[in-house]
C-alpha cells in the first residue's frame, strides 16, 4: 500500500498546496449553493450561523484533515486504516461514497454553468426575471442538462487521468483572481440597484428571533454548507495534505484558504440579493436556480451583459472544475493505492459511473435536491464528526505533534484546538447530524412542493 500516485513534489511549494486547496474549496458551493441556502434559510440569520460555523467548526476541522493527511501521506481510506483500527476502515469507505454522490450532481450543476457561458456568447440572457426563470427550468433538466453534464464529466476525467498538477495550479491562478474581480465589479453594479437597501438589510442584519425560531433547520443547513464549501468531511483535504512535506505552517495555510473561500461566498451574496430584490423575486423561491435566474436577468439588462455573463459563467465553470477534480481524485487515489488500478482506467471507469448516477439529477431538480441534501446535511457532517472523534480522542497526541511541525511549540493554542474538537465541535456536529436526519426524513415524506414526497405523489 503506497501513497498516492502523484509525485509528492506536486505541492512541495507552499503556493502550490494553497492554490490547490483553494481550488478545491472555491466552487459551486460558494457561488451556486451559498446564495440559495441563505435564501431558503431566512437571510442574515443563516449568514450569522454560517460564519460562526466556519470559524468555530470549519477551521478546526480543516486542521484535523490536514494533520491526518500530512502525517499518514495516504489516501483517506489508507490514512484512517493507519491511524485507527477496526471500525475506522469503514469510515474511509463512507468518504469514497460521499465523493461519488456529490460529484454526480455537482457535475450537473457545473454543466448548467457551461450552458450559461454559451448562452452569453449567443447573447440570449433574458432581462425579465420571470422569462429568465422559465429559461432556467427549460435548460436545467432534460436532455440539454444531460448533455452538458456529460461534457463536464468528460473534462474532469481527462484532467484527472492526465495527472492533476499543472491543470489545477494553472486553473486556480487564473480563476481565483478572476472570480474576485468579476464578483466585486458586480457587487458594485448591484449596489446601484433600487432593491439594494432592502437586500442588504435582509442579508446583513440578522434577526436573532429568526434563529431562535428556526434553529432546527438553520443549524444543519449551516453545518452542511460549511463542510461543503470548505471541502471537508469526505477526505479531499486529507488527500491534498498527503502531498505535503513537513514544514508548512498548516494553521496559517488553513486560515488563508478559509479566508478566500468565505470572502468569495460573502461577495456573491452582495451580488445576488440586490438583483433578486430589485426584480421582486422572493429570495427563498428560486432554490437551486437562484443565481442562474437572477444573474442571467441582470446580464440581460446591462450593457455588454452578454460578455460579462459569459466571462462570469465561464469562470464559475473553471471554479467548479478545480473542485470536481479534488472530488474525483479522492475516489481515484483510493482505487490506485488500495486496489492497484491504473490511474487512467480508474478515472474513466469512475467517470462513467458518475455520469450514470448524475442522470436522475439532470432529469429532475427534485432528485438533485434529494442527493444534495443527503450529501451535505448527513454524509459530510457524519464524516467530519468521525474525524473529530478520531483526532480529538484517539490520536490527539500524534495530531498535536504533527500540527506543531512548521509552527513550533503550540502551547495553549494546541490545547484550545484539541479541546475545541473534543467537546464543542463534536457536540455541535452530533446535534446538526440528528437535525439533518430529521429534516431529510421530512423531505422524503413531505408533501410540500419542492419535497420528494410531493414529487412521488405527482409522478407515480
Ligand atoms: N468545496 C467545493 C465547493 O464549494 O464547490 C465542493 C467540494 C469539493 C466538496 C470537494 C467536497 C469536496 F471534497
Amino acid at each position: 500500500m503506497g501513497s498516492v500516485d502523484i509525485p509528492r513534489e506536486s505541492w512541495a511549494t507552499r503556493a502550490g498546496f494553497i492554490l490547490a486547496a483553494v481550488g478545491s474549496a472555491v466552487g459551486l458551493g460558494n457561488i451556486w449553493r451559498f446564495p440559495f441556502q441563505v435564501g431558503q434559510e431566512g437571510g442574515a440569520a443563516f449568514l450569522a450561523m454560517y460564519l460562526l460555523f466556519i470559524v468555530a467548526v470549519g477551521f478546526p476541522a480543516m486542521l484535523v484533515e490536514f494533520v491526518v493527511g500530512r502525517y499518514t501521506n495516504r489516501n483517506p481510506v489508507g490514512a484512517l486504516k493507519q491511524l485507527g483500527s477496526g471500525v475506522w476502515q469503514y469510515v474511509g469507505w463512507i468518504f469514497i461514497a460521499t465523493g461519488f454522490i456529490i460529484l454526480s450532481y455537482y457535475s450537473v450543476v457545473a454543466g448548467w454553468t457551461i450552458r450559461y457561458f454559451i448562452l452569453g456568447l449567443q447573447n440570449e440572457y433574458l432581462a425579465d426575471p420571470e422569462a429568465s426563470g422559465g429559461q432556467f427550468l427549460e435548460l436545467a433538466s432534460g436532455l440539454d442538462a444531460i448533455f452538458f453534464h456529460a461534457l463536464f464529466m468528460a473534462i474532469v476525467v481527462a484532467v484527472v487521468a492526465a495527472g492533476i498538477k499543472r491543470g489545477i495550479e494553472l486553473a486556480v491562478k487564473v480563476m481565483v483572481p478572476a472570480i474576485i474581480v468579476i464578483t466585486v465589479g458586480m457587487a458594485i453594479y448591484a449596489f446601484t440597484l433600487p432593491g439594494a437597501g432592502e437586500a442588504y438589510s435582509y442579508y446583513l442584519s440578522p434577526d436573532f428571533g429568526v434563529i431562535a425560531e428556526n434553529w432546527t433547520s438553520i443549524l444543519p443547513a449551516a453545518a452542511g454548507q460549511a463542510f461543503f464549501t470548505l471541502s471537508l468531511g469526505m477526505g479531499a483535504m486529507i488527500t491534498y495534505a498527503s502531498y505535503l512535506d513537513e514544514d508548512r505552517n498548516l494553521a496559517e495555510d488553513g486560515a488563508i484558504i478559509v479566508g478566500f473561500d468565505t470572502s468569495i461566498a460573502f461577495i456573491v451574496g452582495l451580488v445576488v440579493f440586490p438583483i433578486l430584490f430589485t426584480a421582486g423575486v422572493d429570495p427563498g423561491d428560486p432554490g437551486a436556480g437562484a443565481i442562474f435566474i437572477s444573474l442571467a436577468a441582470a446580464f440581460g439588462d446591462i450593457q455588454f451583459g452578454w460578455l460579462i455573463g459569459a466571462i462570469f459563467f465561464g469562470t464559475v465553470a473553471i471554479a467548479a472544475l478545480s473542485s470536481a477534480i479534488s472530488l474525483l481524485e479522492v475516489v481515484v487515489s483510493y482505487l490506485i493505492d488500495e486496489k492497484g488500478i491504473d490511474r487512467k482506467v480508474a478515472a474513466v471507469g469512475i467517470g462513467g459511473g458518475l455520469f450514470l448516477l448524475g442522470i436522475p439529477s439532470a432529469w429532475d431538480l427534485v432528485l438533485l435536491d434529494l442527493f444534495d441534501l443527503f450529501a451535505d446535511q448527513i454524509l459530510l457532517v457524519f464524516g467530519g464528526l468521525m474525524l473529530a472523534i478520531l483526532v480529538g480522542w484517539v490520536v490527539s497526541e500524534i495530531a498535536l505533534e504533527e500540527l506543531s511541525k512548521g509552527i513550533g511549540p503550540l502551547g495553549s493554542y494546541g490545547t484550545v484546538w484539541i479541546w475545541l474538537i473534543r467537546i464543542p465541535v463534536i457536540v455541535v456536529l452530533v446535534v446538526a447530524l440528528a437535525l439533518g436526519v430529521v429534516e431529510y426524513v421530512d423531505f422524503l415524506t413531505g408533501t410540500e412542493e419542492g419535497q420528494f414526497g410531493w414529487w412521488l405523489e405527482e409522478n407515480l
